[in-house]
């Protein structure tokens, strides 16, 4: 496959328009764009090709709520580590598309996978965190492309996360997904908008 500067635009356009998005509308996601989602993590790096991504859908009300729930608890926390101004600006900030985002993906990562072989991760295990990040990325382009928002909720404690989900021994928690239709569209990052911490530009040296 050869790509032509259509392509290259086309992308650009998707990386300038993914946002982080917590505000969604109610509307189902179709399963067959579910399903591209999926396919999209699989065709993400991995180190020694382990895959070491595991995804739980959440459906269950239930569940939800509980997550709901010990994201409110770690928001309550966060906020006490300001002074009262910041303090003040953080209560304003939406940190979490919870409570409407029609899809919901708990995602952990397997630290002992037999896939890879142990392959590239010797001396360096966070590469298995790595690989899960990569394909959350390559779901999250996707999902744009798919007109579709992706919010990524980290305020979270990885243990309690791991409980509510009953996740074997091996697996690590390392994102909640909100996915869904987004309520409104931006090129710009909310954080940047709302004055919290505006966009930096990337540290790139010659050595
Ligand atoms: C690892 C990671 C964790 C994040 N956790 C949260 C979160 O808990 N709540 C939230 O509102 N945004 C979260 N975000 C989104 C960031 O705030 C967002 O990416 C950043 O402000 C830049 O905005 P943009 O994604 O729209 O470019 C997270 C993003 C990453 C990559």
């Amino acid at each position: 496959m050869k790509f032509e500067t259509a392509h290259s635009q086309t992308l650009r356009d998707l990386l300038t328009w993914r946002r982080d998005t917590r505000h969604f509308r109610p509307d189902a996601v179709s399963q067959d764009a579910l399903q591209e989602l999926q396919s999209a993590m699989e065709l993400a790096p991995s180190v020694g090709n382990a895959r070491p991504w595991r995804v739980l859908s959440v459906t269950s009300p239930e569940k939800r709520s509980q997550v709901r729930s010990e994201f409110q608890r770690c928001n309550a926390v966060a906020e006490t580590q300001y002074d009262d101004k910041a303090k003040a600006e953080y209560r304003k900030l939406k940190l979490a598309g919870l409570d409407i985002a029609p899809v919901q993906l708990a995602v952990f990562t397997d630290t002992a996978p037999n896939e890879g072989r142990g392959l590239g991760r010797h001396s360096m295990p966070e590469t298995l965190e790595q690989s899960t990040a990569m394909a959350i990325f390559s779901l999250w382009l996707m999902a744009r492309s798919h007109n579709l928002g992706v919010g990524m909720v980290s305020i979270l404690d990885p243990k309690k996360i791991e409980a509510i989900f009953d996740a074997p021994d091996t697996w690590r928690f390392s994102a909640y997904l909100c996915i869904g239709h987004p309520s409104f569209l931006d090129d710009t990052p909310l954080l940047h908008k709302v004055d919290w911490q505006k966009n930096t530009d990337t540290v790139w040296a010659e050595v």
